[in-house]
């Protein structure tokens, strides 16, 4: 959600007449867009914003850059991060992106502290131009922003505000534009997309479904673009009409993520996630009995307040059950703000990490087995860019969302090929076009 944030931001900035540059130094501003899920946000930004000021200083820049500190921690700390650094020029909240270059405006003509945490203007403009998307083959396209769930330890209700979903007939209309510029792959995204509730019927009017969000599906896999991804689903609303929806169309792809947060009903009730561990496994074998192969992905928070050691034993049982394609595991990290950090953090960084290695142990073990499964296999990608790694080595994504690096050149950037898998690693299929 954080690059597609960043993608509309520049969109914006250049059709107001700003010029994006990769260059830092040469940069009049730079605007940090921030996360505040996990882990020291705050300090992570202040050590960023240290660093600008610091290299200004060393190469004696006749004039201060603008800095404007954007995304979830200006949202939720707002004014407060001013206090008594004048490091800042400006904090611009979630919702309130859109009137980026006005907040630069403000600032170039001698404002002081400008902030706007405001709501989302009824004209905000989604769209991304097509040079600021992070790949010119594959497009994010929000269909929902934040959240109302209040899962106990989570931020994002408080820093995202409130579920809002986008008109059908406006996704259409860009997956529609996208197909047209050449983009083979949309990603759906929100913070829970299949809790899609547009304020009317406007675009789904000739598809079915259980759900608006399975409706959408539909329509969106009408539109004849060749891949569609959505993530991240919740549990508790993932209906298995998606799960038939896939099945009924191509280029719906073959992978789910469904995160799942603990093995322990304990623990989940805590978390106040609204499902209970057997809710969680009848949805996961509607998916794993699909006739499509899907792969399955999920996040698992270890060490809760309270969690057991029985508790944890539950979550490797789940895990081992799921047999998960891969799976994103975190500590848990106290939040302010949120119901739990009300609640003692007393699970000790040393049984953190003990269960962390423990449950990724697991986890890449069963991972280690689905992947040597496409050994020999023949599998289609996306080539989507040059390796990292290897000039004479493309990457790109399955369908099932495995990444693969294989031998080839720059000219079928963007093309789906065929490739014949010769080896696995933790996270990576490698292999060989196959003609
Ligand atoms: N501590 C640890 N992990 C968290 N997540 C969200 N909030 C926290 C937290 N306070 C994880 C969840 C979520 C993912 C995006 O981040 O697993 O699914
Ligand atoms: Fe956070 Fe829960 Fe909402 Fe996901 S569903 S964004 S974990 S509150």
């Amino acid at each position: 959600m954080n690059v597609s944030d960043s993608e509309r931001v520049a969109t914006r900035l250049v059709s107001d007449g700003f010029e994006i540059t990769a260059n830092e130094a040469a940069a009049d501003i730079i605007l940090i867009n921030t996360c505040s899920v996990r882990e020291k946000a705050e300090h992570k930004l202040y050590t960023r914003v240290g660093q600008i000021r610091k290299s200004e200083k060393e190469n004696n820049f006749s004039k201060k850059q603008i800095v404007g500190v954007l995304g979830c921690v200006a949202q939720l700390e707002g004014e407060t991060l001013f206090a008594g650094r004048n490091e800042i020029d400006f904090v611009l909240g979630t919702t309130a992106v859109g009137r980026v270059s006005e907040a630069i405006e403000k600032v170039l003509g001698g404002q002081k502290n400008y902030f706007d945490l405001g709501m989302r203007e009824e004209s905000y403009d989604w769209s991304v131009a097509e040079n600021q998307r992070h790949s010119p083959f594959v497009a994010f396209v929000p269909i929902i922003e934040g959240c109302n769930k209040f899962c106990t330890y989570c931020i994002v209700p408080f820093s995202r505000g409130r579920e809002k979903s986008l008109a059908a007939s406006e996704i259409i209309r860009q997956v529609l534009n996208l197909r047209r510029q050449g983009v083979r792959e949309v990603h759906l995204i929100g913070q829970n997309v299949n809790s899609y509730r547009p304020p009317t019927d406007s675009g789904l009017e000739n598809f079915r479904g259980a759900t608006p969000f399975s409706r959408l599906l539909r329509a969106v896999a009408a539109t004849g673009i060749e891949r569609i991804k959505f993530n991240t689903s919740f549990p508790r609303d993932f209906h298995p009409d998606i799960v038939d929806a896939i099945c009924e169309n191509e280029n719906l792809c073959n992978w789910v993520h469904l995160p799942v947060q603990s093995g322990s009903n304990n623990v989940l009730k805590a978390m106040r996630r609204g499902h209970t561990i057997e809710n969680y496994l009848e949805k996961i074998d509607k998916i794993k009995s699909a006739s499509k192969k899907l792969a399955l992905t999920t996040d698992i928070i270890i060490g809760f307040p309270n969690e057991s050691d029985k508790d944890f034993q539950d979550t490797l049982k789940m895990a081992d059950y799921c047999k998960f394609d891969s799976a994103y595991i975190f500590k848990y990290s106290p939040r302010q703000g949120t119901p739990a950090f009300a609640m003692t953090d007393n699970v000790s960084e040393a049984v953190k990490t003990e269960r962390f290695l423990e449950l990724e142990k697991l986890i890449r073990l069963n991972q280690r087995g689905i992947f040597e499964s496409y050994l020999d296999k023949t599998v289609e990608v996306l080539a989507e860019k040059v390796s990292n790694k290897n000039d004479s080595e493309l990457s790109g994504h399955t369908t099932c969302q495995k990444v693969v690096n294989f031998k080839g050149s720059a000219e079928i950037l963007g093309k789906i090929v065929k490739v014949k898998i010769t080896e696995t690693k933790t996270n990576t299929l490698y292999g060989e076009i196959y003609i």
